[in-house]
């Protein structure tokens, strides 16, 4: 059975209603679509495509594919705002989105984000364009030995711990301790990778490097692309 339009519509607005009266305080405060890109690319991009954010998760749902259709056919970006808001505290059980990633104002904001944005053409502009922008760490590690250990933001950000490394030629074995609730892994761009590990777990791979730059990754669909990548010197 397919619901008529108006009853669609219904359904929509009556969760929006809800979403809107279980925000609690600081509802009348215009919401920082700065603050919600920035919180989108660092807690949602692993998980889902958004163009508008440079994201390219594949593990849940396209959110373009998934909203756009509604905002073409005249359904507000308020009710849109509603349906993520309530995505977020209300997550399927058993589902591998993590309830509650966001909360609060930060909640708020991501989700007016994404009504703003998703299936829409075009490109951010002013100071939204550059929010969020891929934030790689300017720190450094040496390898210890022939053993180089580069772990996972614990933030659950698209980062490693740092940006830059530097390991001797010859056998190197790139370790990658995984705090994060995300599923990471770590290689060389174009060579073995190792394989991909939850919350706690630990992702290695050994391979033998010629003196030369490299670029360590996560090959995890997005992840790169979102911040999670540095350079490796071996010398
Ligand atoms: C670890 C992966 C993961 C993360 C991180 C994640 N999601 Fe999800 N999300 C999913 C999956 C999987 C689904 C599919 C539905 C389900 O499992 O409940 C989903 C569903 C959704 C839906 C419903 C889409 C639809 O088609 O109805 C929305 C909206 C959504 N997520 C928004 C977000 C936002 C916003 C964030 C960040 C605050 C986020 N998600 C973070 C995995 C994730």
């Amino acid at each position: 059975m397919r619901l008529p339009p108006q009853r669609f519509l219904a359904a929509l607005m009556a969760l929006s209603v809800l979403a809107l009266g279980t925000a609690g305080c600081g509802r009348d405060e215009a919401p920082d679509l700065i603050n919600g890109k920035t919180k989108f690319v660092q807690k949602c991009a692993s998980c889902h495509a958004l163009a508008r954010a440079n994201a390219s998760g594949v593990q849940g749902p396209n959110l373009d594919q998934a909203f756009g259709p509604a905002r073409n056919e005249g359904f507000g970006a308020g009710t849109v705002d509603g349906v993520v808001q309530q995505q977020i505290a209300l997550v399927r059980r058993n589902s591998s989105m993590p309830a509650n990633i966001v909360t609060g104002a930060d909640k708020k904001d991501v989700a007016a984000y994404v009504a703003e944005v998703a299936g829409q053409p075009g490109e951010d502009t002013g100071e939204l364009a550059t929010a969020g922008a891929p934030d790689v760490s300017n720190k450094v590690v040496d390898a210890k030995g022939d053993r180089l250990e580069i772990d996972a933001d614990p933030s659950g950000a698209l980062s490693f711990v740092a940006g830059k490394a530097n390991g001797p030629a010859g056998a190197l074995t790139l370790v990658m301790k995984n705090p994060a609730s995300i599923p990471h892994n770590i290689g060389i761009e174009g060579k073995k990778v190792g394989p991909v590990v939850g919350s706690g777990g630990t992702s290695q791979v050994m391979e033998n490097l010629t003196p030369g730059k490299y670029t360590f990754l996560c090959t995890v669909p997005g992840h790169a692309d979102g911040g999670m990548k540095g350079e490796l010197t071996v010398k």
